[in-house]
């Protein structure tokens, strides 16, 4: 090995080692084992997966699909025909949509096209961690504003970070890990002052009141993103899509730059998912049910507060240690997302709505730890 590659690599390698990257934390296998319980006793609230979607009927659409599709063959126009699927579900027409890995790798899509080293991008704090660490990757500033004390964007203090540097706006809304969604007027005050792309997240769209889909025409900068891992209870599969003017799609979409991004079994699922819609429905309508008994619960629980939501998740600040809290949890096999110090608030947590099983666990829980 020469001497130049050595010295070559080993400074790639400490670079690279240096990104700040996305850590998903203890895997609920190996929690189950260090503490010594079987796998399927672990109350895993820790990710917003869905639990109220119909795993037996999305077990028949996949049986379907085996038998439909030749998975040795490249996708054709799986795209195409995702697109032309969504166009009634998302009420805009075809090359408003571009297809792709689930949000995160839209968002990284996004940032690596139209970002370059020394832009900047604005947002709040806190939200959803993605799109920072691709903008810093990238090399560009993430300047994100504190959300004020309810939760809601101070949109002055945002409109004055920008400048010809800045090229992109991240508006997450519902949104990860607050819950709410940001006021209508606040987003469109901001989008129409932005100079460059503004992303807005509505992963969690579906659980919420509203969605600015049907408003795109208004707001030609904007990029909306969606996914099939949340409602549509496909995080598995890592499908989701972007809806925005033709001029913006079409970039999304084919300068992708791969030439097969997205598994064409995902997209074909997806299609199925949205052939059959009646399971997304079913599971949102239950999930939406299942979160106001369980906030109402938590509020009942002395040092436990729990902020009202328009997600699939509930943010919870409790009285005790944040740290105490988690570990106790985790020792009762219990996952939450820690978040710690949030605005005002010191010990919060992200807790998924789970099924009514998976909650009274949770609420039995701390009520013990709260008690303790
Ligand atoms: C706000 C927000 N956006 C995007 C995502 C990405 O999800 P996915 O990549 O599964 O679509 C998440 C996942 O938790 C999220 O919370």
């Amino acid at each position: 090995m020469s001497m130049t590659y050595r010295k070559w690599i080993s400074q790639k390698l400490e670079k690279l080692n240096a990104i700040d990257c996305y850590s998903a934390g203890i895997t609920p296998e190996a929690l189950a084992r260090q503490i010594g319980v079987n796998p399927k006793e672990i109350v895993k609230l820790n990710f917003n997966e869905n639990f109220f979607v119909d795993r037996a009927k999305q077990s028949e659409l996949i049986k379907e699909l085996a038998d439909e599709i030749d998975l040795r063959m490249y996708p054709e126009d799986e795209e195409g025909k995702l697109r032309e699927a969504l166009t009634a579900y998302m009420g805009v027409p075809k090359d408003y949509l571009t297809i792709g890995n689930a949000g995160d790798e839209l968002i990284d899509r996004i940032i690596r096209l139209f970002i370059e080293k020394g832009d900047a991008a604005v947002s709040f704090a806190p939200s959803f961690a993605i799109p920072r660490l691709c903008m810093k990757r990238l090399g560009g500033e993430y300047k994100a504003v504190p959300l004020k004390d309810d939760f809601q964007l101070d949109v002055p203090a945002m409109l004055s970070q920008f400048s010809d540097k800045t090229r992109l706006l991240y508006l997450c809304s519902p949104n990860n890990p607050t819950a709410n969604q940001m006021k209508t007027e606040d987003v469109e005050t901001l989008a129409k002052a932005f100079p460059g792309i503004v992303i807005l997240d509505e992963a969690y769209g579906e659980f919420a009141d509203y969605s600015f889909v049907p408003r795109i025409r208004e707001f030609p900068n904007m990029i909306i993103l969606r996914t099939f891992s949340k409602a549509f209870g496909l995080a598995m599969l890592r499908l989701g899509y972007s809806v925005s003017n033709p001029e913006l799609a079409k970039v999304l979409t084919e300068r992708a730059p791969l030439p097969y991004p997205v598994s064409g079994f995902s997209i074909r699922m997806g299609i199925k998912m949205l052939k059959n819609m009646d399971i997304m429905r079913t599971a949102v309508a239950a999930l939406k049910t299942e979160r106001g008994k369980l906030i109402e619960t938590l509020n009942q629980i002395d040092g436990v507060q729990a902020f009202s939501s328009q997600a699939d998740f509930i943010l919870v600040n409790t009285q005790k240690p944040a740290d105490e809290v988690y570990q106790k949890l985790l020792a009762r096999g219990i996952m939450l997302k820690k978040w710690g110090n949030l605005l005002q608030y010191p010990n919060c947590f992200r807790v998924t709505v789970g099924l009514p099983e998976m909650n009274a666990k949770l609420i039995e829980a701390l009520k013990q730890i709260q008690g303790d």
